[in-house]
């Protein structure tokens, strides 16, 4: 599923940059990109960062 259009980002490539070794919603951001433009997937990219941090 699509979390940023903007940007093209999955919430699939959100667990990929978590168990890539990034560890807060600043990491994903600042390798993924997500939330760069319009800014509209912020809260659902923190929903899921802060989801999948939570299984591990
Ligand atoms: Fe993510 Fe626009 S949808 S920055």
């Amino acid at each position: 599923m699509y979390v940023c259009l903007c940007r093209g980002v999955t919430d699939g490539h959100i667990r990929e940059a978590i168990s890539a070794g990034c560890c807060s919603y600043r990491d994903v951001r600042n390798v993924l990109g997500v939330a760069t433009q319009c800014g509209k997937c912020a809260c659902q990219a923190k929903g899921v960062v802060r989801e999948t941090l939570s299984t591990l």
